[in-house]
């Protein structure tokens, strides 16, 4: 491709150093879209005629085709797809093929590709994301009155629902899907036309290609366009910031796993053996997607590290960028999917819940609330029932079986009713503030999410 200045031929070191078509092959239908495109713009111009128009355009197309069915022999020689694809054009329809990359770079090719890329697979992952949200409430909504311990630092906290328990993530993936809208909105602009750095003095109309192509903005500035790459780093944030979730809501399952939990049994087909261990069955899928989330965060560090201190504009650096954003994409809808259907195989153990959720203790706050109710105030509450709950762990009992000269004893403003609040559905029912736990909030939160992801229908 640049034979015309160079007397030695690449060294073959340096040709399996630099090509990047092993991993950018991946890109070639974003970069015959992109080609179709710019070939649009180079009739409009009268730099193409229709015929060569036409060949180019059917030619790009049985390229295409090609790749698709894993006939087209790459070439390591020809470094990248764009050369790949360009190369095989010109040899298939001769001098209109050569006229193909007018007014054009690499440059600015490449960042048009990974754009187009981008916006694709984001569209696709944020299904992937509605999936995993769908099957989050489906389990929710199968066992919508099961109540289990909520718990801080680990420890038993108050009663929730097990639905409200699952809903908090459904919420976590929504902020996560409104990121990637976010990376998409500001991806949406067509760096094609900024050539090598400064653009072109054969002037084409770049609406033409954006409108093809579906962009809505140009690019303003040539040298920002063709080495700009913060579109791939925030989608690469993004991408990181869901798997910190994924990575939580692994534990949370690994967790429930546990014959000390056992809240949650997955199913055969979710988990694997142990060679050694003929009782083991081990919750492999969350443990791997807990672990993936060390390569989302190293995709990020790893494109932001090769960003940071490149001079303007174009540097070869920049190829660096393709592997940690195809990394990420494949990672995120592996673990989305997989993540998926395992939740919708798990069982839920209820009875075992219903015993964790049984521990009185888990209504100490609904007790100190008790009395607030009845003038009492907080602080003073709370060190009443802190006292309380020293002597049912010294009696080894529970608030139920305090009599009421207990209560009386640790404060006068306990009546008969302090035995009707020791009741775990009485204190979900009451927690009706927006976001609490109550039935009627977690079913309608439910109701909420299962009309807000339904499956658009197939047109
Ligand atoms: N393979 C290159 C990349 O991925 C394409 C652009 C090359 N441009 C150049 N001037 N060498 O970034």
């Amino acid at each position: 491709m640049w034979s015309g200045r160079f007397q030695q031929a690449t060294d073959a070191l340096v040709r399996a150093y630099g090509e990047s078509i092993s991993f950018d092959w991946r890109l070639y239908a974003h970069d015959i879209e992109g080609s179709i495109a710019h070939a649009g713009a180079l009739l409009a111009a009268g730099l193409l005629t229709g015929e060569e128009y036409s060949q180019i355009e059917a030619g790009l197309r049985g390229i295409g085709d090609e790749i698709a069915r894993g006939e087209f022999v790459f070439k390591q020689e020809l470094e990248d797809i764009h050369m790949n694809i360009e190369a095989a054009l010109t040899q298939r329809i001769g001098p209109a093929g050569a006229k193909l990359h007018t007014a054009r770079s690499r440059n600015d090719q490449v960042a048009l590709d990974l754009r187009l890329y981008l916006r694709a697979q984001i569209a696709e992952i944020t299904q992937a994301l509605h999936g995993l949200q769908r099957a989050l409430v489906d389990l929710g909504a199968r066992h919508a009155e099961v109540v289990m311990p909520g718990y801080t630092h680990l420890q038993r906290a108050q009663p929730v629902l097990f639905a409200h328990h699952l809903l908090a993530y459904v919420e976590m993936l929504d902020r996560d899907a409104g990121r990637l809208a976010d990376a998409a909105r500001r991806l949406d602009v067509l760096p094609l036309g900024s050539g090598a750095i400064a653009g072109s003095t054969v002037v084409l109309d770049r609406q033409i290609v954006a409108s093809k192509l579906r962009f809505s903005k140009l690019s303003e500035n040539s040298m920002d366009a063709v080495s700009d790459r913060d579109f791939a780093c925030e989608f690469l944030a993004a991408a990181a910031v869901v798997g910190m979730h994924l990575s939580r809501l692994s534990e949370d399952v690994i967790l429930w796993a546990t014959s000390e939990f056992h809240f949650l049994t997955l199913s055969d087909a979710f988990t694997t053996g142990s060679s050694l261990m003929p009782q083991k069955k081990n919750p492999d899928v969350a443990e791997l997607t807990r672990g993936k989330t060390g390569r989302l965060y190293g995709n990020l560090f790893r494109l932001l590290t090769t960003l940071k201190g490149l001079p303007m504009t174009y540097n070869r650096d920049l190829q660096e960028d393709k592997e940690a954003v195809f990394d990420s994409v494949d990672t995120l809808k592996a673990a989305l999917a997989v993540f998926a259907a395992m939740l919708a195989e798990a069982r839920v153990e209820v009875a075992d819940m219903a015993r964790a959720t049984a521990d009185p203790l888990l209504l100490a706050t609904d007790l100190a609330d008790y009395l607030v109710l009845r003038g009492v105030p907080f602080r003073q509450a709370h060190e009443v029932i802190g006292k309380l709950v020293a002597l049912t762990l010294e009696r080894k009992t529970g608030f139920a079986e305090l009599s009421m000269d207990d209560y009386r004893a640790a404060s006068a403003a306990f009546g008969e009713d302090v035995y009707a609040v020791l009741d775990v559905r009485r204190s979900l029912e009451s927690r009706q503030g927006v976001g609490a736990p109550s039935f009627d909030n977690v079913r309608a939160r439910l109701e909420h999410w299962q009309n807000a992801l339904q499956e658009p229908s197939p047109s």
